[in-house]
């Protein structure tokens, strides 16, 4: 009577030098559902969604696609069983257009161009996904590349699309967008598995939940309409979830950070800050809220050296920084998190503890001195206070989950005593208690004295710790609001462009 699922994992187990990231998961996917798959940082998500697209063997378990066992030895063979997987670092070739990048690799040869960017385009329709065929990649939105990536997949015939948080680069009204996408999908008959760790992404978009914890499954396809954002927030922490409550503010001090007459570009030369004026004081965060790609990026990248500007300047203490490397503003006590935390801000294949210590080596040039047993007990500190779950202290970081390296790098960067904090989405793609973790760090950072410019796509965070709010638009500061006294739908008004008091300002 029972029908074989689209998707069983059974019992999977995976084990990594000194981690065991799934232990005894299992999953059941079935036809025409779009599958929420939650748990915190590090809880063998990711893991066991590369077990079914075919990146890892498991150590032991099975693998079944409509109740045939499958033995997958590539990505290769898992695509041609169905499974398409879209990453979150995206895998697209810059300078081709959409459709060439949708159709590359695939087998099929159709050499007409306006032929394939039509069907590329009768794809993209069917699904609701709006995109330029012709366009190439590297003038798209992270929302856009991302509808590519999706493409990819349908273009191969998925039936079985597993999606690792791909709302963690999205605005708020794309996630909404893919959400759309999703169903349409599963209306087709699809599965989509789906990785969030915004509950109401899970409430909203899903149908059906399974809740990972230590790399076991400790709930199993919950049905999403009987159940709630705590009670899933409470299984994946397995105790009773953090309430967000105001932290108290005090009268801030000095201007630590004072940003004047700003101007700059982006990295396609087009002028994304113009005339931007903003000045943040000891013992006060300064929250910026915009919808991604409004200047924000570029207003952090220029204050913490890493971009040039075209007009203005950039004081640190009243000492004149505008056009000073990064190295000098660390050395005057400004401390970066980058939101991009590979590449920028970590290196993939340096141990924890060479990580760890990155940036302490270059500001206080003490590198040469410091000695192996004294690194890896400042080590171990860093990774006890900051909860950065990891196996060996020497191995490569590449293995540690998206959120352990967040913390890594914002514990990294606060453990330097800065006087002024730029933090670029901090808490992107954390889980309920990483973000809390994270919040709660700078909420200190702040008590102690420390200047915040805290940038963040989430609303409900600005609202929770910045004592002032702004908001950009289009490289411009339109707007400034009190959080404790502030109509989120005006802040949301503000964030569209649209100013309420025309005749102000
Ligand atoms: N290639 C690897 N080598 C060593 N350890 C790994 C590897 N991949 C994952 N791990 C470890 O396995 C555990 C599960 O990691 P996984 O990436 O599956 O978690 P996740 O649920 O996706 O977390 P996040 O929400 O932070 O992305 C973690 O402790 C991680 O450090
Ligand atoms: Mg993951």
């Amino acid at each position: 009577m029972s029908q074989a699922a689209a998707v069983e994992l059974v019992d999977i187990w995976k084990r990594f030098p000194g981690v065991v990231a799934n232990a005894g998961a299992n999953l059941r996917v079935e036809r025409g559902t779009v599958h929420a798959v939650l748990g915190e940082n590090g809880a063998g998500k990711s893991t066991l969604m590369n077990v079914l697209s075919g990146v890892y063997r498991p150590d032991e378990g099975e693998v079944r696609l409509d109740g045939t066992p499958q033995r997958f030895h590539t990505p290769a063979d898992a695509l041609a069983a169905g499974i398409g997987m879209v990453h979150q670092e995206f895998r697209l070739v810059p300078s081709f257009t959409v459709a060439e990048n949708v159709v590359l690799g695939s087998a099929e040869r159709i050499l007409r161009r306006q032929d394939v960017e039509a069907r590329v385009d009768e794809v993209a329709r069917r699904f609701g996904l709006a995109t330029e065929p012709d366009r190439p990649v590297w003038q798209l939105s992270m929302g856009e590349r991302q509808r590519v990536e999706i493409l990819k997949s349908l273009w191969r015939d998925a039936r079985i699309l597993i999606l690792d948080e791909p709302t963690a680069v999205l605005t708020p009204n794309e996630a909404d967008e893919l959400g759309e996408v999703l169903r349409h999908m599963a209306d087709d008959g699809r599965s989509v598995i789906f990785i969030s760790h915004k509950l109401h992404e899970v409430t909203g978009f899903c149908d059906v939940a399974t809740v990972l914890r230590g790399g076991e499954t400790v709930a199993a396809s919950l049905p999403v309409a009987e159940t709630d954002a705590a009670t899933l927030a409470n299984l994946m922490v397995g105790s009773t979830s953090l309430a967000g409550e105001r932290p108290p503010y005090r009268t801030p001090g000095e201007v630590r950070l004072a940003v004047s007459g700003l101007c700059a570009l982006d990295d396609r030369g087009l002028p994304a800050l113009h005339d931007v004026d903003l000045e943040i004081r000891s013992g006060e965060i300064v929250g910026i809220a915009g919808v991604a790609g409004n200047g924000q990026r570029e207003l952090a990248q220029v204050a913490a050296g890493l971009r040039g500007s075209t007009a203005g300047s950039v004081h640190l203490d009243g000492k004149d920084v505008t056009s000073a490397p990064p190295r000098r503003r660390f050395g005057l006590g400004l401390c970066y998190i980058p939101e991009d935390r590979i590449g920028v801000g970590l290196a993939p294949r340096l141990s924890v503890v060479e990580n760890a210590v990155l940036r302490t080596y270059k500001g206080h040039r003490r590198g040469p001195f410091l000695v192996g047993s004294r690194l890896t007990a400042y080590c171990r500190d860093l990774v006890e206070r900051f909860g950065v779950r990891t196996g060996a202290l020497g191995d490569p970081i590449a293995g540690l989950s998206g959120g352990n390296l967040q913390r890594l790098l914002v514990g990294r960067e606060l453990s330097g005593r800065p006087d002024v904090v730029v933090a670029a989405q901090p808490t992107r793609g954390l889980d309920v208690q990483g973000v809390k973790a994270i919040q709660d760090l700078l909420v200190a950072e702040r008590d102690a004295g420390t200047a915040v410019l805290l940038i963040s796509e989430d609303l409900d965070e600005l609202l929770t710790l910045a004592d002032r709010l702004l908001v950009m638009h289009e490289g411009r500061i339109v707007a400034a609001f009190d959080p404790m006294d502030s109509e989120r739908s005006v802040i949301g008004e503000a964030m569209a462009g649209h100013l309420a008091d025309e005749g102000a300002a």
